[in-house]
C-alpha cells in the first residue's frame, strides 16, 4: 500500500524500527552521519548498491530500478522510514519510491536554495553527478533560485569512483578536482554546492585547492532535520527510553563491503563489520551474475 493510503490510517510501525539510509554507495554515511549526530535514539541501517555504483553514469531506468529494489528490501527489513540519500536517485525516482513504498521518504537535493541566499559574489559553483545535473528536477530547482545568481554547473565524473576507492586526497584526485574547481575560483565564485552525497568526504581535498575562498554547502544537516520532521509528523520518532537499547547502524553492501567497513571506521569513527546481501532487481537480472 502506498504511504499516502497510509497518511490517515494509524501506522502499524513502532517507533523503535530503525530508519533505513540508502546511497549508491558510500556517499550517504556523511548523511548517516549527520542523522546519528541529529537523532541519537534511532537505530539506522544503512544500504550502499556499491556493486552498481556509480548511478551517475547510468540510465534513468535503471537507477530507478535499483532504488525501488533496495527500498523494498529495506522494508522488508522493518524500516519505518527511508532516506534516499543520493541526490541522483532522488532525481530520478524519488516520486515512485514514494508512490511504491509504504512508509515516509526522505530524498535529497542540491543546496542551491542555501547557496542563492548566501553567495556574496553572486557566482556559485555546483558540483554534482551529470545525471542529476541533467534531471528536471534539479533544472526546475535551479530556476526557481537563480535570481540574479549564476551557477556554474560541473559534473563530477570520476569523484563518486574515487570515494568508492577511499581516495579522498591523492594527487590524481587533486588534480581531478582543481581541473573542476580552479575555473569556478576564475570565475570569482564564493560558494560552491556538493550536491552529491559522496562530495563531503572531499571536503580536505577542496579546501587543499580553494583554501577559505569557497564556502562548501553540505545539505546532511538539513536532512536530518527533514527526516526528524517527518517521524515527527508520523509519531515515528524514537524516545529516548529506547535509547539503552540502541545499537550501532547496520551496515549492508551489496559488494564486499570492505570499501565501506574501511571509511566508516576512518571518516566516522564506526567500528562494525559490514554484511554482503544480494538485492535482485529487473535490471541486474539480465547482467552477469554477482562477482562478489
Ligand atoms: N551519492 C550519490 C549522489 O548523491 C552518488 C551518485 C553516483 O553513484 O553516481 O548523487
Amino acid at each position: 500500500m502506498p504511504f499516502d493510503a497510509l497518511r490517515s490510517a494509524p501506522l502499524a510501525l513502532g517507533s523503535s524500527a530503525p530508519v533505513a539510509i540508502f546511497d549508491s554507495g558510500l556517499g550517504g554515511l556523511s548523511v548517516l552521519r549527520a542523522v546519528r549526530t541529529a537523532l541519537p535514539d534511532e537505530r539506522l541501517i544503512y544500504a550502499a548498491d556499491s556493486l552498481y555504483a556509480p548511478y551517475g553514469e547510468r540510465d534513468d531506468d535503471f537507477i530507478a530500478d535499483r532504488t525501488l529494489a533496495i527500498g523494498e528490501w529495506l522494508v522488508s527489513q522493518g524500516a519505518k522510514a527511508l532516506v534516499v540519500a543520493c541526490n541522483t536517485a532522488t532525481s530520478q525516482s524519488i516520486a515512485q519510491a514514494r508512490e511504491r513504498l509504504p512508509i515516509p521518504v526522505i530524498g535529497v537535493e542540491p543546496g542551491i536554495k542555501p547557496a542563492s541566499l548566501t553567495s556574496q559574489t553572486r557566482v556559485v559553483g555546483v558540483l554534482a553527478t551529470a545525471v542529476t545535473l541533467r534531471s528536471a528536477r534539479f533544472q526546475a530547482l535551479a530556476e526557481r533560485h537563480t535570481g540574479d545568481c549564476r551557477f556554474i554547473l560541473q559534473p563530477g565524473h570520476g569523484l563518486v569512483q574515487a570515494v568508492e576507492r577511499c581516495d579522498t586526497d591523492s594527487p590524481e584526485l587533486i588534480a581531478l578536482l582543481r581541473s573542476y574547481v580552479q575555473p569556478m575560483l576564475d570565475a570569482n565564485a564564493d560558494t560552491l554546492v556538493l550536491g552529491c552525497t559522496h562530495y563531503p568526504f572531499l571536503d580536505r581535498a577542496i579546501r587543499a585547492i580553494a583554501g577559505d575562498r569557497l564556502a562548501l554547502i553540505d545539505t546532511s544537516v538539513a536532512i536530518a532535520r527533514q527526516l526528524e520532521r517527518q517521524l515527527d509528523s508520523f509519531g515515528l520518532r524514537a524516545t529516548p527510553a529506547q535509547a539503552p537499547d540502541i545499537e550501532l547502524p547496520r551496515l549492508y553492501s551489496t559488494n564486499d563491503g570492505q570499501a565501506l567497513r574501511q571509511l566508516a571506521a576512518s571518516l566516522l569513527g564506526l567500528d562494525v563489520t559490514v554484511e554482503h546481501v544480494v538485492i535482485p532487481s529487473r535490471r541486474t537480472r539480465t547482467l552477469e551474475s554477482d562477482p562478489v
